[in-house]
């Protein structure tokens, strides 16, 4: 009989194994050290494939995206609005982004704060950041998105900015991004809690726009300063406009990914964003090659292939 897996554990290893099986690494899961989890993997694997079809949406493939020329124009801020009920698109994020205002000087890193003070100071932050209307997007905003995960974290995420679904829980990633982000962070042998997630901005873009020069300036501050408390060794950028915000650095994506960059004591890497990566799911396999990067700096071992 199969042996019984504990729910946690069975979520993080069934993670993986979606995300593997979406880079199309099959035997990855198929010869696992155990006969017996390997009857028990492939049995609920099945049984979850429709599941899991409906959270990631990326089985089967979804067709290419098609091309949006409102965003061809200029692929950080002043483009034109998307209809309120717009998905995040990232669909050039390997266009030229062409020269706009200089971005506002980072602040100086501020002094290290010991670990077990980090939660705290992190609260300080949200404290100061209150009830925020120092931008225009606290008009449509339900909930501010200050961040989540460990203070302590090693691995920090950043992203662009809220969704709907982030929105109405005040959490990053909670969505359909946020659920392939989950797997992307398991099928690096993490879990959730483990790392930080933050965005750009944290008040959620009109339509799910890209946040304008004015909100990122704004906001970005308080992000530095979440990043100088938690010092993690490794930050993932998730997409141009993370890229962009926190390199200081208009290139296109293609450009910035494949390499370490150092950014405020942390070796950053450059990555799509997932809500890109489930519109055109071929570019997992360049994702994961990314991720892979950030798991050599972080000691991390790469999984055992077929
Ligand atoms: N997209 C982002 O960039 N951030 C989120 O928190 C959710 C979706």
């Amino acid at each position: 009989m199969a042996q019984s897996l504990d729910p946690a554990t069975r979520e993080v290893l069934l993670a993986r194994v979606r995300f593997y099986r979406d880079l199309g690494l099959t035997e990855y899961y198929r010869r696992p050290v155990d006969p017996a989890l390997a009857a028990q993997f492939a049995a609920e694997s099945e049984a979850s494939e429709s599941s899991v079809q409906n959270q990631t949406g990326v089985l089967p493939p979804t067709p290419r995206a098609p091309s949006f020329p409102l965003l061809s124009a200029e692929r950080v801020g002043n483009h034109e609005p998307q209809p309120a009920s717009a998905p995040h698109a990232y669909p050039l994020e390997d266009q030229p982004i062409p020269p706009r205002k200089p971005f506002p000087a980072a602040p100086e890193i501020s002094a290290a704060v010991p670990a077990a003070g980090r939660a705290a100071a992190l609260q300080l932050i949200r404290d100061e950041i209150g009830d925020c209307t120092r931008c225009p997007l606290h008009k449509g905003r339900n909930k501010l998105v200050f961040g989540d995960g460990s203070p302590t974290a090693r691995l920090m995420f950043v992203g662009e900015g809220p969704g709907a679904d982030e929105d109405a829980q005040g959490l990053p990633f909670v969505g359909k991004a946020g659920q392939l982000l989950n797997n992307m962070i398991a099928a690096m042998g993490l879990r959730r809690e483990e790392v930080y997630i933050a965005n750009v901005v944290k008040c959620r873009p009109p339509g799910n726009r890209v946040p304008e020069q004015e909100e990122g300036a704004t906001c970005t501050p308080f992000l530095f300063r979440q990043i100088d408390v938690i010092r993690p060794q490794v930050l993932v950028a998730l997409g141009a406009t993370a890229a962009t915000w926190l390199l200081g650095a208009r290139q296109p994506l293609a450009g910035l990914r494949g390499r370490v960059h150092a950014f405020r004591g942390a070796q950053l890497i450059v990555t799509y964003h997932p809500a890109y990566l489930l519109r055109d799911p071929r570019q997992k396999k360049e994702a994961w090659a990314d991720l892979q990067i950030a798991m050599r700096e972080l000691g991390l071992k790469p999984p055992a292939k077929a």
